[in-house]
């Protein structure tokens, strides 16, 4: 039996055998996040190279869809002048902060939320809307943050499978809704498929959904996209809609390790959360002043737009020279199904020096490639070459 189909097997062995019974707040309690989502999150994709990776030194690390680029230069002077300042609180920083994404967002200052990343953001919003219980809708495959910690706290997830061009199903997920649903998320563009659900009817959906529950855009490789405030849902809250937008510093900013993003909602919406947590309590004063500087930088954005669009070309025409056949992609990322099992392919390539992910979905194993420079996307095709020979 392959590796991924013993694991599939005891996966569902495990539910057959009353796995999601076991799934009582007491029993929740007492397991890990990450390992009771595992069980409960019965995704169609299942990760096979986790863990280990951060340990190794790579000549390409492709694995975590971090900006080779980044952070700019006026970033990293920011960040190096606030050091010296780190014996003081970052609130007036924070403010300052708030005012300029408010502003360029068409928002009041009371719309937005500030966290060490969107993934705190997402969690935090997952606590607070769904610590109840009750139901939170998403595609599968997407990005699994919200939904964990939805799960984690006592929801429980509606999975909808994407269509068949990777977008999400938003006729499916609106009849998904019922008097449960807390919380439904939709990422745009989508982690791991790279693909790009239409701004028109994603709108249209937003807008008839949020009357009924809140819908939580993730939007964080919007900014890889063309013309991305076009495709952007933050609009709607400025009109009033329970929408809640989430956008990163870590992926066209570069500044992953500096953890700093932020999210656009109602006032209401925003209180709602804020009530239980805080939102500046977590940011370094570094953080602060580099995005500070950076989101003022639309020369460095714009070039690393440029660049990531390159790569994206190249790495494209060579997959294509190999035989593989991408998802086109809409952000720092890209994914094709592979031949090779996917625990082994990803063994020849660490070997290689190249961190890239593994993932099986519907018994397709598949490899999914961040954009790094253009040297590191060629050090990837050499190393894909040699999982073909
Ligand atoms: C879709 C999506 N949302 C959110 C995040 C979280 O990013 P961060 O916490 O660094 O802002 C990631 C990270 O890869 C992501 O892919």
């Amino acid at each position: 039996m392959k590796n991924l189909n013993r694991r599939k097997w005891i996966k569902s062995s495990l539910l057959g055998m009353g796995g999601l019974s076991l799934l009582t707040k007491g029993f929740a309690d007492s397991m890990e996040t990450a390992a009771l989502s595992k069980i409960s999150s019965q995704s169609r994709l299942v990760e096979l190279n986790p863990g280990h990776f951060n340990k190794v030194p790579m000549r390409a690390r492709l694995l975590a869809n971090e900006n080779p680029f980044g952070p700019s230069e006026k970033a990293q002077k920011a960040i190096a002048a606030a050091v010296a300042e780190g014996n003081r609180y970052g609130h007036g920083d924070a403010a300052y902060l708030i005012d300029l994404i408010a502003e360029k967002e068409g928002v009041s200052k009371d719309c937005i939320m500030l966290g060490p990343g969107s993934t705190d953001l997402l969690e935090k919003t997952a606590i607070a809307l769904c610590r109840k219980g009750g139901q939170v809708i998403s595609a599968d495959p997407s990005y699994m943050s919200l939904v964990n910690t939805a799960q984690a706290v006592g929801a429980t997830w509606q999975a909808v499978p994407l269509l068949e061009d990777h977008s999400h199903d938003l006729q499916g997920m609106k009849a998904a809704i019922t008097s449960d649903t807390r919380l439904i998320y939709v990422c745009n563009p989508n982690n791991p498929m790279g693909s790009v659900t239409d701004a028109v009817a994603l709108r249209s959906f937003c807008k008839s959904a949020s009357q009924k529950s809140p819908v939580f855009v993730d939007e964080a490789y919007l900014e890889f996209m063309d013309n991305p405030m076009e495709q952007s849902m933050v609009d709607l809250v400025a009109k009033g809609h329970d929408v809640i937008v989430a956008r990163t510093f870590s992926k066209i900013h570069g500044m992953a390790g500096l953890r700093i993003g932020y999210m656009v909602a109602t006032p209401e919406r925003v209180a709602s959360v804020t009530q239980l947590v805080r939102s500046t309590m977590g940011l370094c004063v570094t953080s602060l002043k580099g995005a500070i500087a950076s989101y003022q930088d639309e020369a460095f954005v714009a070039n690393c737009r440029e660049w990531n669009r390159t790569s994206r070309a190249y790495t494209s025409e060579q997959l294509h020279a190999l035989g593989f056949q991408e998802i086109p992609s809409h952000t720092s990322f890209m994914i094709f199904p592979i031949q090779t099992a996917g625990k082994a392919f990803a063994q020849t390539m660490m070997d290689q020096g190249v961190g890239i992910r593994v993932y099986e979905i519907d018994d397709q194993d598949w490899c999914r490639v961040s954009m790094g420079t253009l040297k590191e996307m060629q050090y990837f095709i050499e190393a894909l070459k040699t999982t073909q020979a």
